[in-house]
């Protein structure tokens, strides 16, 4: 290897690649909880498959919030992809971040204004974000459904891109977070 060069890990630590696959998991599960759940109407009890939207929605805000701190900690390497690819890129992950924090908050005050108790693992309780019965907790609940529909077609561009990336560009994105993934060749750094 040339002078001056060295082999660094991969670009997403361990922590966050596991981090990012667990939200993978959790917010799929959301997605299909969620459209197949029963509708809630005012006298709907917070049972079955609204019980596990609520209980699983709960570990993705755990999830999420060691996620966020995690990142703003633990830089990856740059991408290095053409200037115009990598802000694309940026801004779809920020856009991103910002509807994995924001689905599972907007949900959590509708389910406070319902007066249902979100926890953790069905053991820890979280604290209720909207009073019982506000106009504000419903109203997040529908802007809930929407943007859960964002966050959808964020995901959708999303994948096509890792894809796109592994396929088409044929470079090393995708390997940045596989679970064994190896240095990139983009990942040689001058030292
Ligand atoms: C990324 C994570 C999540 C996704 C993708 C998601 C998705 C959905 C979807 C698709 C619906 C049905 C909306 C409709 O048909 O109008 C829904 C409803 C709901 N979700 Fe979530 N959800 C997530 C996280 C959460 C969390 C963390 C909570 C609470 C802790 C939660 C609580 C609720 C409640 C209470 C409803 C009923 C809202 C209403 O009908 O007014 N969700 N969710
Ligand atoms: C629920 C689905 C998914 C969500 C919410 C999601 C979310 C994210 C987020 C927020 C990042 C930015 C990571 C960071 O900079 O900290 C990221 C990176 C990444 N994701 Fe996903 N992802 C999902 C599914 C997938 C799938 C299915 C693939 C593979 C086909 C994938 C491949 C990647 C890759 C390769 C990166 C790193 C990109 C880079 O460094 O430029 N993701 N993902």
């Amino acid at each position: 290897m040339a002078k001056g060069f060295e082999m660094k890990g991969p670009a997403y630590d361990t922590v966050a690649r596991t981090l990012h696959w667990l939200t993978v998991l959790l917010v799929s599960m959301q997605f299909v909880i969620g459209w197949t759940m029963p509708d809630i109407h005012k006298d709907t009890q917070p049972v079955n498959l609204i019980a596990w939207h609520l209980g699983v929605g709960a570990t993705l805000v755990a999830v999420m919030a060691i996620r966020v701190i995690w990142r703003l900690t633990h830089w990856p390497a740059p991408d290095e992809l053409p200037p115009l690819l990598s802000v694309v890129s940026r801004i779809t992950h920020v856009l991103l971040y910002a509807a994995l924090v924001l689905v599972p908050l907007l949900g959590w005050i509708n389910a406070s204004s319902r007066g249902w108790t979100v926890r953790l693992l069905g053991v820890v309780p979280f604290p209720a974000l909207s009073e019982q019965g506000s106009a504000f907790g419903h109203e997040m609940g529908d802007v809930h459904g929407i943007l859960a529909w964002v966050l959808f077609a964020l995901i959708g561009l999303h994948v096509v891109a890792a894809l796109f990336h592994r396929f088409v560009l044929k470079d090393h994105v995708l390997q940045r977070m596989l679970p064994h993934a190896r240095p990139a060749r983009n990942q040689v750094r001058d030292r």
